[in-house]
């Protein structure tokens, strides 16, 4: 038989030594490529290999051709789309899991990997505050846990949906509605459409001022819909949106939803993480009485992708009615074992990596209190780069800091004649010098109908010189801009 064991810890010693490298050079390296897609398409255009190669090799190839060229999220001077420095130990946590390549469908499969699985929801919903009978799934990540979480609260308002269509139900062409603000997540969107309910019948609800979903207007639309016959169904409060990161108001929408009747879903794959800190944790009240909650511990729990959850109030009945199924060979005297921890029976994967290992020991090793601490100096930081940022005359801030997002404009004297394209140009100019610098990385979003630039301090890394440095470069950057005249 094959050494797998002296092949593993060979690898093991020239991967880590790799990894190792990388984070010893993290702060320094560049944040971005400078590759364009089509030489990047010119490096790695080979045929399909006929003869293999040594490990060697390909490590190799890892080192010189992908490194170099991977955005370097883990960078402490990445400030993007929710995407975290990952924590060294869950990094390794996913080669263990590979190692043992549990398939956590069937608990047959997966004796230890599913009841920590169930341990690790169990852990989710106490932080939230649920009850005992919640329950939940992991997911691949936040998109995957709305759709579930919309599957539930479309099978529990319409009786025999899930067998027989839309169509063949007491619904006939009648419409079911779900409500979320404009600033929702793209995959509502997807879901509605996934689910038959179609794209047209997501309800996007005006935000205010401060990017809040604006409960009167939600309730002008509910009343209108019954009004023409439609089904109210759900109503979607964000706990952290992606563009600003601001959190609904969740003890409105709930008790919105509770009067009409309506399922109450909090998107909170991002913001769910303030319920570690005592200090922020107030800002998601209501989440608690929310039907279900989307929470990614690949967001701001600096787990490796892709690891999302959802978690449902009702607990494991609830996925159960809308997923469960037993096919022959999975049947439940073959199982042998509890079908309670048959996550097949909760969400529509089939085969499921063991990725309830990294967040496992992710929370068993920072715990409650070291996550608390860093949620709470990324939030400390953004609102030092939001104080920097309002003192500046060339930059506006855009809404709240409520998490650690901090929107913003550049808007120079000069360009205050702009017309609002000519702005929005002006906005990618200065993201683009950014991004080509190396130093930093920022992103851009659409915020009233403008773009917008947007920080997110999403590593654990970030100290006060990295928003200095980053202040300097905006500065700096802005300036050239102006100065060559490509700011118009
Ligand atoms: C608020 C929110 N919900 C859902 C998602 C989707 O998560 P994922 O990309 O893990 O599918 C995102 C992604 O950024 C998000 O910001």
């Amino acid at each position: 038989m094959k050494n797998l064991s002296a092949e593993h810890e060979e690898l093991g010693r020239a991967v880590t030594k790799i990894i190792a490298d990388c984070f010893r050079a993290l702060d320094s390296a560049r944040v971005c490529s400078e590759a364009s897609p089509s030489e990047m398409e010119k490096i790695f255009d080979e045929p399909l290999p006929t003869k293999g190669v040594s490990a060697e090799e390909i490590l190799h190839r890892f080192t010189g051709d992908v490194v170099p060229h991977a955005m370097n999220i883990p960078s402490p001077r990445y400030y993007g789309l929710f995407n975290p420095t990952p924590l060294p130990l869950a990094v390794w946590a996913d080669a263990l899991a590979a190692a043992i390549n549990q398939n956590g469908a069937a608990w047959r499969n997966s004796p230890s990997a599913s009841v920590i699985e169930a341990r690790v929801l169990r852990w989710l919903c106490d932080l939230i505050g649920y009850p005992e009978e919640s329950f939940g799934t992991l997911t691949s990540g936040g998109s995957e846990a709305n759709l579930i979480a919309l599957k539930c609260a479309r099978d529990r308002a319409v009786d025999g949906i899930r067998d027989n269509g839309i169509a063949a139900t007491t619904l006939g062409a009648t419409k079911l509605i779900v409500y979320a603000s404009e600033q929702c997540h793209y995959s509502l969107e997807k879901s509605v459409d996934i689910l038959g309910l179609g794209r047209s019948n997501l309800r996007k609800i005006p935000v205010d001022e401060r990017f809040h979903i604006r409960i009167d207007v939600l309730r002008e639309e509910i009343e209108r819909d019954r009004e023409r016959g439609r089904i109210p169904l759900c109503v979607a409060g964000a706990a952290g949106a992606t563009s600003t990161g601001i959190v609904d108001s969740l003890d409105e929408l709930a008790e919105v939803a509770r009067r009409h009747n309506l399922w109450f879903h909090v998107d909170a794959a991002y913001g769910g993480a303030l319920a570690f800190s005592e200090k922020h944790r107030g800002r998601l009240r209501g989440i608690e009485r929310a039907d279900s909650v989307t929470i990614d511990p690949h967001k701001w729990m600096f787990v490796p992708f892709a690891c999302g959850a959802v978690l449902v109030r009702g607990g494991a009945r609830v996925l159960r009615d809308a997923f469960d199924i037993t096919p022959e060979y999975l049947s439940e005297e073959r199982g042998g074992g509890d079908v309670s921890f048959d996550f097949f029976r909760y969400g529509q994967l089939g085969s499921r990596r063991f990725n309830a290992l990294k967040i496992w020991m992710a929370l068993k090793n920072l715990g409650v209190r070291g996550y608390a601490e860093i949620i709470e100096r990324q939030i400390e930081l953004t609102n030092y780069f939001a104080a920097r940022i309002d003192e500046s005359k060339d930059f506006v801030r855009i809404g709240e800091v409520e998490t650690a997002v901090c929107c913003f404009h550049f808007l120079p004297d000069d360009a205050k004649t702009y017309d609002g394209a000519a702005l929005d140009r002006l906005q990618h100019a200065l993201q683009q010098r950014v991004e080509r610098s190396g130093e930093a990385w920022i992103s851009t979003t659409v915020l009233n109908g403008r773009r917008t630039l947007r920080v997110n301090v999403n590593s654990f890394l970030t100290e006060h010189r990295h928003i200095d440095d980053l202040l300097e470069l905006l500065s700096r950057e802005s300036t050239r801009l102006m100065e060559e005249g490509s700011g118009e």
